[in-house]
């Protein structure tokens, strides 16, 4: 089906939930205050990334960070809480995403992407 229903109360603070959407994973994390705070200390720098982005474009609900589990280089699945900024890792060649999904060094051309998303409640999100 092309809309998913996400319950968010399972999801522990920290945590990257994966659930499958058109068949691809959507990676859902709620981040803690200190991966927010991260995330957010590095928007002075935004012009100059790669894929240009400010973690408020990125996230609708700071507490939120929902992307596409898939490595915008050639297609691997990243690993999340690895890698030099903390948020995923791609092991595939080495590309390096921070707490926004923001692609930070390796060869990704582009931010993780994000799938059209809505929240319905506090603990409901729609995909799709
Ligand atoms: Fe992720 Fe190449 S597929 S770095």
């Amino acid at each position: 089906a092309g809309v998913v229903e996400v319950d968010l109360r399972p999801i522990r603070l920290g945590q990257n939930f994966t659930v499958k959407w058109r068949s691809k994973p959507v990676f859902i994390r709620k981040r803690t205050p200190n991966q927010i705070a991260a995330a957010k200390k590095d928007d002075v720098i935004a012009p100059s990334m790669r894929d240009p982005a400010t973690d408020a474009e990125r996230c609708k609900r700071p507490e939120w960070l929902i992307c596409i589990g898939v490595c915008t280089h050639l297609g691997c699945i990243p690993q999340p809480d690895a890698g030099n900024y903390g948020g995923y890792f791609c092991p595939c060649h080495g590309s390096h995403y921070d707490f926004a999904g923001r692609m930070r060094q390796g060869p990704a051309p582009k931010n993780l992407e994000l799938p059209p998303y809505q929240f319905l409640d506090d603990n409901t999100v729609k995909l799709g």
